[in-house]
This record gives structure tokens, sequence and C-alpha cells, in this order.
């Protein structure tokens, strides 16, 4: 599939068909996320598998009863080896934890598209919860969970116009330079194809 189709085409579903998905599509997908940038390159990402209905439960429970979630076949939850991101960065240990974590998230996800199936990236939870269902230990923490599975459903896109948030040079201008006006142009005909 086209990357930018790819990109446009993806949406959040939370209702799944009642369809296995193979060992080889799950792994092609692990491969995506494997090849995202990392800061260091340090590969802090670690990614859990799983399709034991009683395990899914307790996830969908730790993520404050978002019953939805059971119904997907399999869940990827995305931790970070906090230990191992910590002894190279003390100041900004967090944020490029989760940076990241997000950032393996969104290849998956958009592979996870281009192989026909439908995710939702999920990280309203109890990070305790969590933890305690899957044995994750002190050292990882859990950032993301990316329920998976065939779509049953085709939701539609919400979005504000780009024009809303694209500024020029400076933070809230919104008149392009003349030397940018071929790059205008470029994003007036992307916002006429995104308000379609
Ligand atoms: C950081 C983050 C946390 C999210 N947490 C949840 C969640 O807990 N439950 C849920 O159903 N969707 C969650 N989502 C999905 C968003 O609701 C969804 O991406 C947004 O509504 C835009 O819809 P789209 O993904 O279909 O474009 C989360 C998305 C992000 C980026």
């Amino acid at each position: 599939m086209e990357l930018n189709k790819a990109i446009i085409e993806r949406r959040s579903v939370r209702k799944y068909l009642d369809k296995d998905i193979a060992l080889r599509d799950l792994l092609e997908l692990i491969e995506s996320a494997h090849y995202a940038p990392s800061s260091g390159n340090l590969q802090n990402w670690r990614f859990i598998i799983v399709k034991n209905p009683e395990l899914k439960k307790k996830i969908a429970e730790a993520c404050l009863d978002q019953s939805w979630m059971t119904e997907a076949p399999v869940h990827i939850v995305i931790c970070s080896d906090r230990a191992h991101i910590q002894s190279f960065y003390e100041k900004h240990k967090n944020k490029y934890s989760i940076q990241n974590c997000a950032l393996a998230a969104q290849n998956i996800m958009l592979k996870a598209h281009s192989l026909k199936l439908g995710t939702c990236f999920v990280s309203g939870f109890s990070k305790l919860a969590l933890k305690r269902a899957l044995e994750i230990p002190e050292s990882s923490e859990p950032e993301a969970i990316i329920t998976l599975g065939y779509p049953s459903e085709t939701p539609k896109c919400k979005r504000n116009n780009i024009e809303t948030y694209t500024y020029f040079e400076k933070y809230g201008n919104k008149k392009a330079d003349k030397e940018l006006w071929p790059f205008a142009a470029k994003l007036k005909s992307l916002f006429s194809k995104f308000k379609k």
C-alpha cells in the first residue's frame, strides 16, 4: 500500500471481527516497529503480544474499564526499558522513553493498516494494574497498548483544518513568505484533499 494512502486512511478502530491474526502478520508488525527511530538508537521498546482472553480482560480493566478492548483478538503492549534509557539520559529519560515508543507504535499502526488490520492506540490506563497483570518488572514501564484486529466498523475522519495549526517562521504567523509560495500552493491543494 502507498504510504500516503495508509497515513490518510488509518483510523482508530474499536470494533473487530472474531477472526484470528496470523503470527506472520504479527511479526511483520513488530518488524516495522523495530525500524522506528529512537534517541541514541537505544531501542528501549519492548513488545508484549497478548492473545489470552483472561489477560485481555485484565488489560481492559486496567484501561479504566474500556471493555470494547476485549473484542480485539490481539493487544500489543508497548513497554519501555526505563532502566536502559535512564543509564544514558538522566534528564530526558521520561520524554525519550515515551517518544521512542510512540514512534514505534505509529509504525505498527500504519503497517497494520496496510495489512487490512484495524488498530487503536490506548494510553489511558493504570500503570500499576497493567504491570501486575503482565508481570512487567520494576525496571520497565508500559507506555501504550495497541488493540489489533480485522475491523468491523469504518470510523470517520474528524480533523480541524490544517490552516488552524500551520505557522510560518514563527508561532502564530499564518502568512507564508514569498519564497514559500510554491509550498503554500502545495499546502492549499493538500487542504482541499483533507476537506473532502
Ligand atoms: C496518546 C493517545 C492516547 C489515546 N488513548 C485512547 C484511549 O485510552 N482509548 C481510546 O479509545 N482511544 C484512545 N486514543 C485514540 C484517539 O482517541 C484517536 O486517535 C483520536 O480520536 C483520533 O481518531 P483517529 O485515530 O481515528 O484519527 C488515544 C490516542 C492517543 C494519541
